[in-house]
């Protein structure tokens, strides 16, 4: 799966030193789905901003004149040089993999890379993820809130409940439902090349009796669900709030929405309010990419 014919669009934008974490905050901004740093040249940072192929173009003329406004209120010291890459595939697919390992998400739950060998300790639930080009290798702290916050909530519901995954990526939010215990999960993916890499990761895992895939958005899922998770950016969410609000029962029903930053969270708690929706908890984690705006995950009931 990861030898897909595709591309990443990549930007290259050389900063100061110390003005990495606003730089990539606007990255992030715009949909990045990872980042790479490296000192450049004159002692400052080149910050590599992947995207989804197809998006490079706008986003280096959306980031210029972004840009170009923090120089200019002094925000940044000095005007970032930009400049759009185009890289292989197989370049960052098969790079970023050696910083990829084992890791314990929570109290029993694993992440694994599937081509890497872990030793199970005694009531460990390890998902073995191969995301090839798709979001959901485990290590990004979105994904690790929601696998934290399933574990929670199936452990208590002793598994047997639904499950719709929307925004399912390599399937890993999916895959853990089942493997905690969910009695039937769906996920669902606009894009035909995630929907791919999650069936096989499905199969590596022999759930394709309880957990299915589907290409495709929120809206085209029939039926209702006990738990509904949703990594997603912070406007799909809210474009999608009254399709999330249908897909999950009205009684007991849990909404797990992440993507978010801080700031994200404050704009999706009072929208979903406004449809009935009361926030159970709100979690935050840092990473070194996200600047000094958390990653937020937000569990709500009605
Ligand atoms: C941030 S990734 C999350 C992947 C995985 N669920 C995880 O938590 O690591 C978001 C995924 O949502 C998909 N997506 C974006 N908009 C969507 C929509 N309206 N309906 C379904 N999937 C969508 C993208 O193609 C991408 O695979």
């Amino acid at each position: 799966m990861s030898n897909a014919v595709a591309q990443w669009d990549a930007v290259s934008v050389t900063c100061g030193a110390d003005e990495v974490e606003i730089v990539s905050a606007l990255l992030f901004a715009h949909a990045c789905l990872g980042t790479e740093e490296r000192e450049s040249s004159d002692g400052g940072a080149e910050l590599i901003g992947y995207f989804e192929h197809g998006c490079g173009a706008s986003i280096v003329e959306a980031l210029g004149s972004e840009l170009g406004a923090l120089a200019a209120d002094a925000t940044l010291q000095r005007q970032p040089s930009l400049r759009p890459l185009t890289i292989a595939a197989g370049d960052w697919s098969e790079r970023w993999k050696e910083h990829y390992g084992a890791t314990r998400i929570s109290g029993r739950l694993v992440v694994c890379p599937s081509w890497e060998s872990y030793v199970p300790e005694d009531g460990d639930i390890v998902v073995r993820i191969d995301p090839g080009m798709a979001f959901g290798a485990g290590n990004h702290p979105t994904t690790q809130m929601c696998l934290a916050a399933l574990e929670e909530m199936l452990t208590a519901h002793r598994g047997r409940c639904s499950v719709l995954d929307v925004g399912t990526g390599s399937g890993i939010l999916a895959i853990a439902a089942g493997l905690l215990g969910a009695d039937r999960v769906v996920g669902v993916d606009v894009d035909p090349l995630a929907v791919s890499i999650a069936r096989e990761n499905v199969r590596r895992h022999s759930l394709e009796g309880v957990v299915q895939i589907r290409r495709g958005a929120a809206l085209g899922t029939a039926g209702r669900w006990d738990i509904v998770v949703a990594n997603l950016h912070t406007h799909v969410l809210l474009e999608l709030a009254e399709v999330l609000t249908e897909r999950t029962e009205p009684v007991g029903g849990r909404l797990v929405l992440s993507g978010l930053t801080g700031a994200g969270a404050a704009q999706v708690v009072p929208c979903f309010a406004a449809l009935g929706w009361t926030l159970v908890r709100e979690d935050r984690r840092a990473d070194d990419t996200q600047g000094p705006d958390p990653w937020a995950m937000v569990i709500l009931r009605r």
